[in-house]
């Protein structure tokens, strides 16, 4: 099978834009620097990875006959938030586990943004006090059986979508998308930086851009920078996923080491805390192209492609895209880094 096989229930407005960002190239100095924006791509809630991800769950839901979408992720998940938004839209019920995957003790983390989000959408968004952990988790799986108690029909959509049989096809089309964008503006972009954390983002790129290769024999870097702090755990799963992804679409070769790279060093010591590198490239962002980034995911990714980009690693004569993954309503349960003196 091809990627194009696989049904899509389409909830963006279209293929995502794809920018120059002159300010950051320039004051950089080195690669120029684009951005594919999840953040803008979609009318649901803000949008974001998961939307992209959650076009291709959607047949298999409505074929499914459930009636509530029941999914998992921290106090302030974007992609809970994504989730109720998709229940919304199809008019299915939404049952949400939120997880203190944060020691971020700020009181209005469990008020505002991404949770503030779920409950106006009408998904029934209850706090556990569990910790980080991007497996397969008891608390989703009794949530599960709650629904099913009560009469209803559940559908299970792990976190990030990422351990989901299909969650990985939707940035598989990004890269899709991509090949298509480069023709029209007459650019090409030889590196990739996205944020991984359950993997499938970066997985589905992987394979998508294994496929393009098989076909046109153009090769890039897609570098993955870790925000997870817990590296083997992504990175074993971003290696997993990628290959499940690349076989379900039709690549018929094993993927190549070099093909998977998950880079450490802009995750801080833990998932959701952000460092000094983060608050930095957030303010780079914000200040030299009102670019909005997070402090728990893109932030992080952020910080990576300035280092890199800085240092020359991605090479002066590169064309680099970020991917920007959105997550911006999180910052307001984050507002006291910015609080004035
Ligand atoms: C804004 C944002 N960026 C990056 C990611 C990481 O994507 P993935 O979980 O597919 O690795 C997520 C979700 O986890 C996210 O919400």
């Amino acid at each position: 099978m091809a990627l194009h096989d696989f049904p899509r229930y389409p909830l963006t407005f279209g293929p995502s834009p794809v920018h120059h960002l002159k300010r950051l190239s320039q004051h950089l100095g080195g690669a120029q620097v684009w951005a594919k924006r999840e953040d803008v791509s979609s009318g649901l809630a803000f949008g974001g990875n998961k939307v992209r991800k959650l076009e291709y769950l959607v047949p298999d839901i409505l074929a499914s006959g459930a009636d509530t979408l029941v999914s998992i992720g921290g106090y302030q998940s974007n992609h809970t938030r994504q989730v109720a938004a998709v229940a919304a839209h199809l008019g299915l019920k939404c049952r949400l586990v939120q997880e203190k995957w944060v020691p971020w003790e700020d009181p209005t983390n469990t008020q505002v943004g991404n949770i503030l989000l779920s409950r106006m959408m009408g998904a029934d968004s209850r706090l556990d006090p569990h910790g980080f952990d991007i497996g397969i988790r008891d608390s989703w799986k009794d949530a599960l059986r709650e629904v099913e108690e009560s009469g209803g029909k559940p559908y299970p959509i792990p976190a990030g979508a990422s351990e989901h049989h299909l969650g990985g096809l939707g940035f598989a089309n990004w890269a899709f998308e991509v090949a298509e964008q480069e023709q029209a503006l007459g650019v090409h972009f030889d590196t990739i930086v996205v944020c991984t954390v359950t993997g499938s983002t970066h997985a589905g790129m992987i394979a998508g851009f294994a496929a393009l290769e098989d076909a046109t024999g153009v090769r890039r870097r897609v570098l993955g920078i870790d925000a997870s702090a817990t590296l083997e755990q992504t990175r074993a799963q971003v290696a997993r996923i990628a290959r499940h992804t690349a076989s379900l679409i039709g690549v018929e070769r094993d993927l190549r080491d070099d093909e998977i790279t998950v880079l450490e060093g802009w995750a801080g010591d833990l998932y959701g805390v952000p460092v000094q590198s983060t608050l930095d490239a957030m303010a780079l962002g914000a200040q030299l192209e009102a670019m909005i980034t997070d402090p728990v995911y893109e932030g992080k990714s952020l910080a990576g492609l300035i280092d890199l980009v800085g240092s020359g690693e991605i090479p002066a004569d590169s064309t680099v895209l970020y991917a920007h993954l959105g997550g911006q309503p999180a910052i307001n349960a984050y507002h006291s880094l910015w609080d004035p003196a």
